[in-house]
């Protein structure tokens, strides 16, 4: 008898086609009716696969009785609620480290685009403006700008090695300074008003919520960037957008926002800032290792074995 789980968000396929393999999969956003489904599977349902966005909250947990793990494809897990997991006992695990490089690389193609505007000029050459126009306007250089990394953890610094190799100079700011070369700043503001580039690496959730607030973009100033990775929940949204539009930051490179995938449309309309779908980690490379590395801690948990990649 495979063990049956619940699966709370369509999956990568791939993933998908490994946990059908090894597991009876109940698909809750295929369910027209979602308490009936949970009451139907309830009995025997000892595991939750979730993705990103669609977490567990206690209200889904106490609707199982039998959960004891909750496997989330992906890092993140702010969508989860951890104390109600811990409450109940129930192991929460993610998929650290293996997306480190795609998510490092996204962010780094997010200042290199945000900085020298590449998507623009691509635009202005299939409008046909090269001709007409003439050159596309000068840019701003990477090379000597100070990269100020929002969480230094392991995407943070993978990406800070990225863009020393840029020529950038690193500075960073966590809640505890670690034993790394780079320059430290106490709190988020002198690390805004020291940076030339703000970084947001930092998790998502309670204790994160709207970091990136009207003071710090004040001390990024008029010629500060910001780039996100991390979560659109960091970041006072509105005030970004407002900061933008009136040019008291000079841009920012987004792969994050509040309320994905249905982003407020005055995004739409944001010529100093380069966007793009949280595709941070989604290659097929990475997204088949998190996906791995999701069933791998069912199987291991199933065969009453310690899991490899426990958050709680
Ligand atoms: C994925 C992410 O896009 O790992 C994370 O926390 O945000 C991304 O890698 C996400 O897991 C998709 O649900």
């Amino acid at each position: 008898m495979k063990p049956e789980i619940i699966v709370t968000g369509r999956i990568f396929p791939r993933t998908q086609e490994s946990l059908d393999r090894e597991f009876t999969c109940h698909k809750l956003y295929e369910a027209p009716d979602r308490a009936a489904f949970l009451k139907r599977h309830a009995p025997a349902v000892r595991a939750l696969a979730t993705f990103g966005p669609f977490g567990a909250d206690g209200a889904l947990m106490d609707t199982l009785p039998k959960l004891e793990l909750i496997s989330n494809f992906g890092v993140g897990v702010d969508a989860i609620d951890l104390d109600a997991a811990r409450q109940r006992s129930v192991i929460v695990t993610n998929t650290p480290d293996v997306l480190n490089d795609c998510v490092a690389d996204t962010a780094m193609a997010l200042v290199l685009n945000t900085l020298r505007r590449f998507p623009q000029s691509e635009a202005y050459l299939r409008a046909g403006s090269w001709a007409t126009k003439g050159a596309y306007p000068l840019a701003v250089a990477l090379g000597g700008k100070t990269l100020g990394v929002l969480g230094l953890g392991r995407i943070g610094e993978a990406i800070a090695q990225r863009a020393a190799a840029f020529g950038m100079k690193i500075r960073y700011h966590n809640r505890n300074r670690k034993s790394v070369g780079y320059a430290y700043d106490a709190d988020v503001v002198a690390l805004a008003k020291n940076s030339d580039v703000l970084m947001v690496a930092t998790p998502g959730g309670a204790e994160t919520s709207k970091l990136v607030d009207a003071r710090v973009l004040d001390a990024l100033g008029p010629e500060g960037y910001l780039v996100n990775i991390a979560r659109g929940s960091v970041v006072d949204e509105p005030a970004l957008l407002r900061y933008l539009k009136e040019k008291k930051i000079a841009g920012a490179g987004l792969d994050v926002f509040d309320n994905e995938p249905k982003i407020s449309p005055e995004w739409f309309g944001v010529e100093n800032a380069v966007l793009v779908p949280h595709v941070g980690s989604a290659t097929v490379e990475t997204r088949t290792a998190m996906g791995e590395l999701q069933v791998e801690n069912l199987r291991l948990h199933f065969a009453g074995k310690p899991v490899k990649t426990r958050v709680a």
